[in-house]
């Protein structure tokens, strides 16, 4: 019932009410080419693919602190009232169910509104009758999750998360390793509910639950929305790759004022994200592969909490780049985004892409899911792909493939012939 959540829900109260539009949705608003430039077949990516259609949908969640989603979204503050109130009635209806909260993972929040349980095994429990009672009392035909909860510390895989025997052990001993966050995803992949994890905390990237995802053929996708500055990093950065141009610093800091700003303030939850946000300069710009013009990048991320901003970030960057003989040039970026007006298209698009994953029995990680997520999950040993515009050409190859149309290359030899 945070700001991404609230304003995710609100905005799909309003669109189908053809109150506001749906921008930044692949789903709504994108098309997608299909067959040779030449057949002008260019459909909805929404009528090419049976998605779920916006009306079919209802919310539900869980908090830590009491309040609906009307309040909550108030408090927020992201959305003006003009829109809040036309859905006013609808969002009083969402009361978050309690949470499974364990402080130590999100030292800033001292949560009120929390499940209480022997262990944590005993949580998933909870949260699994959770579910199953508010798929039966709102007659849902299937579920999706997505995380939208708090960046937890920085924490790394242990033996508890090796296998699916030694997790389960783990959650009836409360092993300290295990977050709340993964009480959460343990609980859906047992349910078969397919799970994305919107912050870059592991949640649902450990060896275990791809494991039991595989085993119980659910589709799983991660983690951290890609949504403001690491947007533009992955825009900018294959662009000076691809003309070979050397970059020799990248500094990027952040001015923000919400809640999330407030946790990520706290040093173990800003390492969390700091890992997230770091590893995406690496991959896409390839210092091994060019020594001579990103072996030294200098590269470095900051977070400032400042909450006069509130939700309306700043996203300052510097890139020192060099060209032509080394001669040096300097790119600035400054990105005064909105954090949850950036996230909530992410968020829809992955609840309806994942329940159309799960009907076409595709399981265990979606890769082709990259393109929304700062630290994208794939299958072990592999470099992730953070290149927007390859990220996108998965997506949509894997939209054509999964409704058996051609593949496009781009190759365009074809039109010669
Ligand atoms: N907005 C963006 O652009 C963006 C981008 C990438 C990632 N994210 C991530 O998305 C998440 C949500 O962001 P936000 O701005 O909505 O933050 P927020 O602080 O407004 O919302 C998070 C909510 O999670 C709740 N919470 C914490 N622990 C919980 C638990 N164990 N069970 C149930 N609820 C719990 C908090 O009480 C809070 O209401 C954060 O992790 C953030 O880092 C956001």
């Amino acid at each position: 019932m945070g700001a991404v959540a609230t304003t995710t829900v609100a905005g799909v109260l309003l669109a189908r009410r053809g109150l506001a539009e749906p921008v930044g949705s692949l789903t709504q608003l994108s098309t997608i080419r299909l067959g040779r430039r030449t057949a002008g077949r260019t459909p909805k990516i929404g009528d090419f693919v049976p998605l779920a259609s916006l009306d079919d949908l209802v919310f539900g969640g869980w908090d830590v602190f009491p309040g609906d989603a009307y309040a909550r979204a108030v408090e927020a503050d992201v959305l003006r009232h003009e829109h809040l109130d036309h859905v006013r009635g609808e969002l009083e209806l969402i009361q978050p169910m309690p949470g499974a909260f364990y402080p130590e993972y999100v030292r800033r929040l001292t949560g009120t509104y929390v499940k209480s349980g022997r262990s944590k095994a005993e949580m998933v429990e909870q949260i699994r009758d959770d579910i199953r009672r508010f798929v039966r009392e709102r007659e849902c035909a299937r579920a999706v999750c997505i995380w939208c909860g708090s960046t937890e510390t920085f924490t790394s895989p242990t033996r508890a998360h090796e296998s699916v025997s030694a997790f389960e052990r783990g959650l009836h001993e409360s092993d300290p390793g295990i977050a709340n966050s993964q009480l959460y995803a343990w609980a859906c992949v047992k349910e078969g509910i397919p799970f994305a994890n919107g912050a870059p905390n592991l949640c649902v990237d450990f060896p275990a639950v791809w494991e039991l995802a595989r085993e119980r053929e659910v589709p799983i996708a991660g983690k951290d929305f890609k949504t403001g500055q690491t947007l533009m990093k992955t825009v900018i950065a294959p662009g000076l790759k691809a003309r070979m141009l050397g970059v020799r610093g990248w500094f990027s800091t952040n001015i923000l004022g919400n809640r999330d700003g407030e946790v990520l303030d706290d040093p173990g939850c800003f390492k969390t994200k700091e890992t997230s946000k770091l590893g995406v300069l690496d991959v896409i710009l390839q210092r091994d592969a060019y020594p001579q013009l990103y072996g030294d990048l200098f590269h470095k991320v900051r977070i400032e909490y400042y909450p006069p901003r509130g939700d309306a970030k700043e996203g300052w960057d510097n890139i020192d780049l060099f060209g032509w003989l080394g001669y040096p040039m300097q790119i600035k970026i400054d990105f005064l985004c909105r954090d949850s007006i950036l996230a909530a298209p992410v968020v829809l698009d992955l609840a309806l892409f994942l329940d159309f994953a799960s009907r076409a029995s595709l399981r265990g990680t979606q890769e082709w899911l990259s393109f929304y997520f700062k630290s994208p999950m794939t299958a072990p040993g592999l470099r992730p792909e953070h290149d927007l515009f390859i990220q996108l050409m998965k997506l949509k190859n894997t939209l054509r493939w999964l409704m058996g149309e051609e593949l496009i290359t781009h190759l365009g030899h074809e039109y010669y012939d």
